[in-house]
């Protein structure tokens, strides 16, 4: 064999020689000689659990590629619905295809009536919009019964279609909600991006006619959070659909993973950081609390990037578009003196901690006037193809029900005590 492992059972003196395919061994190649010695593996650090064909990482060298293209032409060149249909269905689309892809979406947008009355409505009046959506994705299964039907092809992209397209309705009127607005419905008339902004904005006038720069720069920002290979959200997106539940459910399950301040939920806190430091002056202490403990750096660090997060280069340019139509974050100054810091500091240089995406994603969000509570459900708008993308592979591969083992470290078994007697 060219590249192998040879692992010799020192118990019983046998060995076996397994081949490395792909920088990895086969569990199923391990279980021939080992099938009762398992990984423990919390975390996933070292296990691949599938195989994918979406999306590439190479963390050291800090590449992102969707479907083979690089992560830096998407957004220079592409638009959010063209990548949607890249990751999902594999290719870019045609002109036709585009026409009819987007007619779809456009024609989707709307939510029923119930939903948002009836259940939208009935959350309390400050609901946390991520709580809302987990929710209202989950009530969306309810609507569309017929979404059970996993295998069947047309049933499969009616729900893609219908998820992708109700994001941004649902996001916006978890918000609106919560200011005690009026729901905005969508205006077919408006490209994807511009569209949710006027859901999110509008108040009186007609037709709302935002900033078509703003319209583009969010475009750019669903493009980079569009998927972001096996991650937690989409571990878990996997994770639910392999027990074959419709795909409202499954994105129900990743929508919550995502919530996390580790994970999607990080980008809120990193505005919450940058209040708390207050001043430039204040970043050389803040980053010594770090150092000796006491919490984290937020938007910095990933579990794959040991190296810049190329997205987090284009954020960047995306940031000054952004602050050219609405002044600039008086938060980017704290935030560029707190990378600066850091990166000329052992303790992140040693520990290849870089910012991520959401290092200065919250800042323009912040900028463009959405609430803090509003940044983890703009990562999930987007998001959402991704894990759809990742759900029809799921399916297409026909893989088993995830079910990792555990290492049981509790009581040995016991006797049952009457109340009086413990
Ligand atoms: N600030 C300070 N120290 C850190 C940080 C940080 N942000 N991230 C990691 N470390 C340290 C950590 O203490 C550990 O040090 P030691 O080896 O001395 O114990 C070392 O670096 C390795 O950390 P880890 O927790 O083992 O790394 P991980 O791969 O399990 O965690 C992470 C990755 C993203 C959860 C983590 O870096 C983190 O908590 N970052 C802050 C939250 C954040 O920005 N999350 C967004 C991630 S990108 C977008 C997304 O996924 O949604």
């Amino acid at each position: 064999m060219a590249e192998s492992v040879t692992i010799t059972d020192n118990r019983s003196g046998e060995s076996i020689e397994i081949p490395i395919e792909e920088g990895g061994v086969a569990a199923a190649d391990w279980k021939k000689l080992l099938g009762n010695v398992w990984f423990y593996d919390p975390g996933y650090t070292q296990t691949a659990a599938t195989r994918s064909a979406i999306t590439e990482i190479d963390g050291d060298a800090g590449i992102l590629r969707y479907r083979g293209y690089p992560i830096e032409q998407l957004a220079e060149r592409s638009t959010y619905l063209e990548v949607a249909y890249l990751l999902i269905y594999g290719e870019l689309p045609n002109t036709e295809q585009y026409a009819e892809w987007k007619h779809e979406i456009t024609y989707h947008t709307f939510i029923h009536e119930n939903l948002r009355k009836r259940f939208m409505d009935g959350f309390h009046y400050d609901a946390h919009p991520m709580g809302m959506l987990v929710s209202a994705t989950a009530g969306l299964s309810t609507f569309y019964p017929e979404a059970k039907d996993i295998f069947n092809e047309d049933v499969r992209n009616k729900q893609i279609v219908r998820l992708i397209a109700k994001m941004p309705t649902l996001a916006a009127c978890a918000y609106r909600f919560s200011m005690g607005m009026p729901f905005v419905y969508p205006d077919n008339s408006l490209e994807f991006a511009a569209n949710f902004l006027s859901m999110m904005w509008k108040v009186a006038e007609p037709r709302y006619d935002g900033s078509p720069k703003l319209a583009h720069a969010l475009d750019v920002m669903f493009i980079l959070h569009a998927d972001h290979e096996l991650n937690c959200g989409t571990a878990t997106m996997r994770m639910a659909g392999s027990s074959h539940p419709d795909p409202y459910s499954c994105t129900a399950a990743a929508t919550a993973a995502l919530y996390g301040p580790r994970h999607g939920g990080a980008n809120e806190q990193v505005i919450r950081m940058l209040s708390s430091i207050g001043d430039i002056g204040n970043v050389e202490a803040f980053v010594a609390d770090v150092k000796s403990g006491k919490g984290r750096l937020q938007g910095f660090g990933h579990r794959v990037y040991k190296n810049f997060d190329p997205r987090s280069k284009i954020i960047k340019q995306v940031a000054d578009e952004v602050f050219e139509v609405t002044g600039k974050n008086p938060l980017l100054d704290i935030a560029l003196k707190l990378e600066e810091v850091a990166l000329a500091d052992d303790y992140f240089v040693s520990r290849k901690l870089y910012p991520n995406v959401d290092f200065y994603s919250g800042l323009i969000y912040q900028a463009m006037g959405f609430p803090l509570e509003m940044f983890t459900v703009l990562f999930a708008i987007p998001r959402v193809c991704g894990w759809l993308a990742h759900w029809k592979e799921l399916l297409e591969q026909d893989q088993k029900i995830a079910r990792p083992r555990q290492l049981y470290i509790g009581a040995d078994r016991r006797d049952y005590l009457d109340m009086d007697a413990r």
